[in-house]
């Protein structure tokens, strides 16, 4: 994730910027598949089974969402760069990499736990979580923690409907989310870059409000795989990495639990993740963003904003809290 960096006018290369063992097991993983180390990202087609064209998916259909924040009017991404330039670790480090690789992902038969600190606790099957709730389309930002950022159609419904159909018992003050990690399916699972499964978290009220959303699709379509089919999570205030991938299973815990990106990186990766333009990554500026699709290397990149611009839908979940010490 924190591969790419800019110093002025010119782009770090990752393995300028990447620990020493993190970038050697890259360059293992990437000889492993048999192909060579070329840069940033590796030339070719996306395979044939995930091609990033619009149309080839099933249709998924959605409602515009009525709750306010839900639609920004921002200019939407094309899908051709939603779904090409992608971070899913479980298939590879390179942007490039998901969509190459992620056609061996089987998005179904796809069952959902959801375990812990709830009343009714159960295996949910894609299907049943399919026909819950009505579906919306959210067009939200998502805004990396590398700098960059897109819109994107979501299509989904709020993952409260689940929390609440589940019953959550007092002691449940966050949610995990842990999603799949099968070696058959993921070839980037060879790589230690991190530990898998790769496991998010989120405070319970944070889980709950109306924003947070359980994806299905994006630009009325299934998702593709290397945006994470079958579902996913959106926490369109929240950098990227905490919108975990084809989820497995949703845990209800009395303890803020460890994510993925703490385990890799405490320092740099703190739970919370607000997007907040005034506190910096370790090592880069967090004030600025560039749009994919839209904004060239050389474009004067656009101002982040707090909470990536939903702070009057979200900004009183932390009221009082000193957000330079949660990070
Ligand atoms: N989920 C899983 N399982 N594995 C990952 O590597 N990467 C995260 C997040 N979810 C990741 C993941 C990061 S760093 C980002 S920025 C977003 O997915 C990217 O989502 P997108 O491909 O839809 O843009």
């Amino acid at each position: 994730m924190h591969m790419l960096k800019e110093r002025g006018d010119r782009q770090i290369l990752p393995s300028e910027i990447t620990p020493q063992t993190v970038y050697r097991d890259r360059r293992r993983l990437l000889q492993g598949l048999g192909l060579a180390l070329t840069g940033t990202a590796l030339a070719g087609p996306a395979s044939a089974q995930t091609s990033a064209r619009p149309g080839k998916l099933p249709a998924l259909a959605a409602t515009r969402s009525p709750l306010p924040g839900a639609l920004t009017m921002e200019k939407t991404t094309p899908y051709n760069d939603a779904s090409t330039y992608n971070n899913f670790y479980e298939f590879g480090t390179d942007k490039a990499d998901p969509a190459r690789y992620a056609g061996t992902l089987k998005p179904r038969p796809w069952t959902v736990a959801v375990e812990g600190e709830v009343k009714k606790p159960g295996n949910y099957d894609l299907d049943a979580l399919l026909k819950l709730s009505a579906m919306e389309e959210r067009i939200y930002r998502l805004r990396c923690v590398e700098g960059w950022s897109m819109v994107i159609p979501w299509v989904g419904w709020s993952l409260a409907e689940l929390i609440k159909r589940v019953e959550p018992t007092g002691n449940a003050k966050f949610v995990q989310f842990v999603t799949l990690a099968d070696r058959a399916q993921m070839p980037g699972l060879n790589s230690s870059v991190l530990e898998w499964p790769y496991v998010e978290g989120l405070r319970i009220d944070e889980a709950m409000h109306p924003l947070t959303l359980l994806a299905f699709g994006m630009y009325g379509e299934v998702l593709p795989n290397q945006n994470g089919a079958p579902l996913r999570l959106v926490v369109p205030w929240k950098y990227g990495f905490k919108s975990g991938k084809s989820i497995v299973k949703i845990r209800f815990v009395d303890k803020q639990p460890k994510t993925s990106w703490e385990e890799a990186a405490a320092s740099e990766y703190g739970f919370y993740s607000n997007v907040n333009p005034k506190v910096d990554h370790p090592r880069w500026s967090q004030a600025t963003e560039r749009r994919i699709g839209e904004d060239g290397l050389f474009t004067k990149k656009r101002p982040t904003l707090m909470f990536n611009g939903y702070e009057a839908q979200v900004g009183q979940l932390y009221a009082g809290m000193d957000l330079k010490k949660f990070y």
